[in-house]
């Protein structure tokens, strides 16, 4: 069972971090393949709490973390990071980083704000860190690597020449200065030592890894419903987060990926823009809000907030080929007397029970709702399904049959532990 792909299902914040974590002393390598410093996975640790952006949430565990090709990498914030963790006494000196992963250069996050207040009333509600603009400039061609670090005259090349284009468009459509190419390039250099050690072929280390049978996490960002393919576009991220997203984001076959782990939220939550048929803008949606802690991990927003629902959940399980859910934060659902579950949507009159791939029907999708007996006991310490109060095993029986996937992990709480499983993810 040498490679395992977390993804999110949902519109992100599943859980995905911690449930990488979970999986343990084992894991030989947890690969960060796709997003950057959008991403936020908190982690609680003997009741530590680290939220990390760039890193793998592997940098905790005893195996080697690793920055794939896929990711687009802010060196400000990947050293910030590392910083903040050394002085915590975590030592990060594994860490291996993608010879091929792009650079977030400061006037990608520049272009990332102006282009949203340009946006206005249809703005995307990014992270504001650069990531679309890293993202669009490597798909032009005109991006920086992680190798480009290291040859001082290529990396000012590729800088002024990026910049021709860029600097017309700050100035003249946004009005804005234009960005010195040397400043840049300085900057971006002050980086080049510590990057240096760190730099690896990705890909041939993890297939040797592999074919020596070695364990390797994929930790996934964002999410299904946030990829820029399969997501709700335009309200989704820039790279693709699925779990095929691991192949071409770290340099691995299709055949290495052994099982895709689907991590969901017993309800629903999502950032940014966009349609979200089970959003509640009423006080419920503000007690779940409230109960979970549902506050954005990188920009503090507040996060929208639903019922859960198994119509994107099964979407995001079939075109992923999930293998096993990880429904996390069931406890946060503790006290509800009856909890709606969607089972279809309504649109235009026409129930409707799949994930819709016309964006006008999610938008205009109501949900139809099942209601299903709440539980008041308190299940963080649960270990067992066994344990799980009557009606909250049926709660996750109903998931399961209309996600059509087997749940074979449940979260009761953010601590390490505090987890039910059922089968085995290893
Ligand atoms: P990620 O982006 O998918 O890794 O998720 P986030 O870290 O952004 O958000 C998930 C939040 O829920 C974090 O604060 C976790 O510590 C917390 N969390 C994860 N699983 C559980 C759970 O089962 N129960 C509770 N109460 N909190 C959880
Ligand atoms: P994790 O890994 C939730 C959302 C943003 C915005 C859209 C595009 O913690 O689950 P971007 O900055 O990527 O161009 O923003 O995607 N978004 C996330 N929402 N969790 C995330 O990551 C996200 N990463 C990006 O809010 O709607
Ligand atoms: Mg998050």
């Amino acid at each position: 069972m040498p490679g395992i792909v977390v993804i999110g299902t949902q519109w992100g914040d599943e859980g995905k971090g911690k449930a990488t974590d979970q999986l343990g002393d084992s894991v030989d390598y947890t690969v960060r393949y796709s997003g950057g410093n959008n991403a936020g996975h908190t982690l609680v640790v003997n009741g530590e709490k680290y939220a990390l952006h760039l890193l793998p949430s592997g940098i905790l565990n005893p195996g080697i973390p690793v920055i794939g090709n896929g990711v687009v990498v802010d060196l400000e914030v990947l050293f910030s990071e590392i910083d903040a963790l050394n002085a915590r006494g975590i030592d990060t000196s594994r860490l291996i980083l993608s010879a091929n992963a792009h650079i977030i250069a400061p006037y990608h996050k520049t272009l990332d704000k102006v282009t949203e207040r340009f946006l206005g009333k249809r703005k995307i509600g990014t992270t504001g860190r650069g990531v679309g603009p890293a993202y669009a400039d490597k798909i032009n061609r005109v991006g920086l690597r992680i190798q480009d670090l290291l040859d001082e005259q290529l990396l000012r090349d590729k800088v002024a020449a990026s910049l021709i284009q860029k600097n017309q468009l700050l100035v003249k459509v946004y009005n804005q200065m234009a960005v010195d190419a040397d400043e840049v390039a300085d900057h971006l250099l002050s980086f080049a030592d510590r990057v240096r050690p760190m730099v690896r072929d990705v890909a041939r280390e993890l297939n040797d890894a592999l074919e020596a049978g070695k364990l390797v996490v994929f930790e996934g960002a964002q999410a299904h419903h946030l990829d820029v393919d399969h997501g709700t576009y335009p309200y989704v991220t820039s790279s693709n987060p699925i779990a095929a997203g691991a192949c071409t984001g770290s340099g691995v076959g299709p055949n290495r990926l052994d099982r895709i782990v689907g991590i969901a939220k017993a309800y629903t939550t999502r950032v940014g823009e966009g349609p979200f048929p089970t959003e509640l803008l009423d006080a419920d949606g503000d007690r779940l809000r409230h109960d979970g802690g549902e506050f954005g991990t990188t920009t503090g927003r507040p996060r929208r907030c639903g019922w859960f629902d198994p119509l994107v959940v099964e979407a995001a399980c079939t075109y992923n080929g999930v293998t096993d859910v990880f429904l996390t934060k069931l406890d946060i659902l503790t006290g509800w007397e009856k909890i709606p579950v969607c089972v279809a949507y309504e649109v235009d009159g026409e129930r409707v029970e799949h994930y819709p791939v016309m964006m006008d029907d999610i938008v205009k999708a109501k949900p139809v709702y099942e209601y299903l007996d709440g539980w008041s006991e308190d299940i963080s310490g649960c270990r067992t399904f066994d344990e799980l109060p009557a009606t909250c095993q049926a709660y996750v029986k109903r998931l399961e049959e209309l996600i059509r996937c087997r749940i074979s992990g449940i979260g009761v709480g953010p601590g390490r532990e505090q987890a039910v499983m059922i089968h085995d993810l290893i």
